[in-house]
């Protein structure tokens, strides 16, 4: 790792937004209560073997019922931005229909309550929580889900767009596509490489059907984006450079930002589909106009062109649960990584932050760009009450550095939020692993600021970061 992406007191523009985020599924709870229904991450999490220990995200961090004492510690720490996802079965139970008053109101209540603190709301429509209904008529493969996610996204705009002003349509569909429908790591936990692929163009098609929608219902000029999670790819071996970014990243920043799929992508994965759910139009739907790109950074991986000889080396980052991550591409292999390593066992990269940065402001010029999820997960431990995580401390400084530095270079970057303001349910993993500046005690649900939240909360007030 580069070790002078340890610099210190670097100043911000002081339109610089620093927040945090979080997803509703990961910290609500209240998972049977005020009208929700059930989504796909209900069903996988309660499935035996899914998840560490069989965690689940019935209770989590309990937010729903902890809003108003959750939202003060926001503005304790003095956040100019809160980034959170709208659970689509609470706010519409079922995902198609009317929509669920008591699920409104909570979200009307969380928006007022950032607005009266000062907060920006930062809205996410889709962080993983399909309607279980809609995923019995086949989930994101079919069709038919983009059509409903496109009546959701305008039904909550309608009924919070006159006081959230930023809205982020889709949260990794990476994720969604292949851990989901791929892999069978995330929910609903199936393993086929063409759902997959359909998935993808589904997603895609969900996020430019949704765009205009909100664009009509918000009345609060709304600022529209989608949020990504980047590979960046380290090695020597172009062509599994190339492939992995073709299915990673440019399998939604091409029909997003640029209104079409690239030929080598469709050309590596016409063994495995021959993507006829592409009808006439799609692409010029799926590409709107955005007001910025969510981007979303963890670490590197490394690739090289697999032998089909040797073990194939798999270390992409995700749990494999039977089924491929990397549809067309398994003779591709991800290698290890250089430490140091988070919780997560995810190397520690700043530099790879910057180059993205830096690379998609070459590529997309006129888009300006938000860091919607940076952050690591640690072992943390409790001392006198207190929660020192220097680790964590040290990985934000480095962040921060390395997205100063891009900036420096050029790139016209809005904000950065941190992942995340609570501990909470880390999705396969469950509560093994924290990634909170604010440390939740499962059995109490205290809250306790941990020392990488005085460090944001420094950033956020200041402006700069500590010298
Ligand atoms: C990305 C996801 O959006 C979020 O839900 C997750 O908890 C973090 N990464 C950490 O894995």
């Amino acid at each position: 790792m580069n070790s002078d992406y340890r610099d210190s007191g670097l100043v911000f523009p002081p339109n610089f937004i620093v927040g945090s985020a979080t997803a509703a599924y990961q910290v609500e709870g209240a998972a049977r209560d005020g009208g929700r229904t059930e989504s796909i991450w209900d069903t996988f999490s309660h499935t035996p073997g899914k998840t560490w220990n069989g965690d689940t995200g019935d209770v989590a961090d309990d937010h729903y019922y902890r809003l108003e004492s959750d939202l003060d510690l926001m503005a304790e720490l003095g956040l100019d931005a809160y980034r959170f996802s709208i659970s689509w079965p609470r706010f519409q139970p079922g995902g198609q229909g009317p929509i669920n008053p008591e699920g409104v109101s909570f979200y009307s209540r969380l928006v007022d309550g950032l607005l009266s603190r000062g907060i920006r709301p930062i809205a996410t429509l889709y962080h993983w929580d399909l309607p279980q209904e809609l995923e019995d008529e086949g989930g994101w493969p079919e069709r038919d889900t983009a059509m409903w996610f496109a009546e959701y996204a305008e039904l909550a705009a309608t009924a919070l767009g006159d006081r959230v002003h930023t809205w982020t349509t889709l949260n990794e569909p990476w994720c969604s596509a292949y851990l989901g429908y791929g892999s069978a790591s995330h929910a609903p936990g199936r393993t086929s490489d063409a759902d997959a692929l359909a998935a993808v163009h589904h997603l895609n098609l969900a996020h430019g059907m949704a765009v205009p929608r909100i664009r009509e219902a918000a009345t609060n000029s709304p600022q529209v984006s989608a949020t990504l999670n980047f590979h960046v790819i380290r090695g020597e071996d172009a062509e599994a450079k190339r492939r992995i970014d073709a299915l990673a990243n440019r399998a939604f920043t091409s029909p997003m930002l640029l209104g079409r799929y690239d030929d080598d992508f469709i050309a590596d994965t016409s063994e495995v589909t021959d993507w006829s759910f592409v009808h006439a139009g799609d692409l010029a739907t799926i590409h709107q106009p955005l007001d910025f790109l969510g981007v979303n950074y963890y670490s590197t991986v490394t690739v090289k062109m697999w032998d089909g000889v040797s073990e194939r080396a798999m270390n992409d980052g995700h749990k494999d649960m039977g089924g491929s991550a990397w549809p067309g591409s398994r003779n591709v292999e991800f290698l290890p990584q250089a430490g140091p390593y988070t919780a997560m066992n995810w190397n520690i990269a700043p530099d790879g932050l910057e180059d993205l940065l830096v690379d998609l402001s070459e590529r997309f010029p006129d888009l300006p760009l938000m860091i919607t999820e940076n952050g690591a997960a640690f072992d943390d431990e409790v001392t006198d009450g207190r929660v020192h995580d220097a680790d964590r401390v040290d990985y934000l400084n480095r962040h921060f550095t390395a997205a100063h530095r891009a900036m420096q270079r050029g790139v016209n970057l809005q904000g950065y939020l941190v992942w995340s303001l609570l501990d909470n349910f880390e999705w396969g993993y469950g509560y093994s692993k924290r990634f909170g500046i604010v440390r939740v005690d499962y059995d109490t649900q205290e809250r306790i600021v941990k020392d990488s939240g005085l460090w944001v909360s420094e950033v956020a007030k200041n402006k700069a970061t500590p010298a």
